[in-house]
């Protein structure tokens, strides 16, 4: 799919891969709009990239604000990508604490909803938008990716809400891929491994020293833009559908 002429959605837009999805995606000649609840970083972003790129305050845990968001997509050019890339919180507790008591299901269930929900409903939503494109060589209409995490295969201690999540969106994607397929849009999830991002809270040298070792090979935490490429390449490759794509230089999460 040639993206030039076409519009895309970023949810976490403002975020670390958020924003180096959309700076490659508008070099490749998108529209985007980068739905994000943070709007500093939003509207700084948007500024910096001129005509091409357009903040939206969006919440993907409300149906209105998605709603909004899509239809200023769609208004801008046929809405042919949705890249769903926001962060949320995510426990770092163990299922049951030292003094015995359980983490609680109210909490799992923010979790879950932010992640997996918030990904159906942006998913659901951006598919029945893309539905009323012309159609492109081979019935094509556009795609659909999202983002687990290696944590939604291997599991991490401590983080049994967003290891929960993130193996729904996995589960979710082939489903997604064959529900769409009559309708020519593509389905695709990538499950990054440990990337540097403002979800770090730390300095880039002491994440990079804490997490890099024990990457396998390249020895190093991954670079946003890196997750950036595979999502252009993916939006562009017709062919890869209903499936998830590691990237994590072979890091597998163990206790
Ligand atoms: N960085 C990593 O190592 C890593 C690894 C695996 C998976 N991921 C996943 O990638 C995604 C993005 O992570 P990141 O590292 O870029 O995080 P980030 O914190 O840099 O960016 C996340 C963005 O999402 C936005 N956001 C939060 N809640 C939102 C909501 N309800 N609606 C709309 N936007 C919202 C935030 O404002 C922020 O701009 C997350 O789903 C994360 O779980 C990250």
């Amino acid at each position: 799919m040639d993206l030039s002429g076409s519009s895309a959605l970023v949810t976490g837009g403002a975020g670390g891969f958020g924003a180096a999805t959309t700076r490659r995606l508008v070099a490749a000649g998108a529209k985007v709009v980068i739905a994000d609840l943070a709007e500093d970083k939003g509207k700084a972003l948007a500024d910096e990239l001129g005509d091409a790129a357009t903040f939206v305050p969006t919440d993907v845990t409300s149906d209105d604000s998605v709603d909004e968001a899509i239809a200023i997509a769609a208004g801008l050019a046929p809405l042919r990508t949705t890249v769903i890339v926001h962060g949320g919180p995510a426990a770092a507790r163990r299922m049951v604490n030292r003094k015995g008591e359980a983490y609680p299901a109210e909490v799992f269930a923010r979790t879950v909803d932010i992640f997996l929900t918030g990904t159906y409903r942006v998913m659901s939503k951006a598919a029945a938008a893309m539905t009323r494109n012309e159609p492109l060589e081979d019935n094509q209409r556009g795609v659909v990716i999202s983002t687990a995490s290696i944590a939604g295969f291997e599991g991490q201690v401590g983080q049994s809400d967003y290891s929960a999540a993130k193996g729904g969106v996995i589960g979710l994607t082939l489903t997604a891929a064959r529900d769409l397929a009559p309708t020519g849009v593509r389905v695709m999830c990538i499950a990054p491994g440990t990337f540097f991002t403002p979800a770090y809270k730390m300095s880039e040298e002491d994440a990079q020293a804490k997490w890099g070792p024990g990457v396998p090979n390249p020895k190093r935490m991954g670079h946003a833009d890196e997750y950036a490429r595979l999502a252009q390449h993916i939006a562009e490759n017709d062919y890869l559908n209903g499936t998830v794509i590691r990237i994590d230089g072979a890091l597998r999460f163990n206790i």
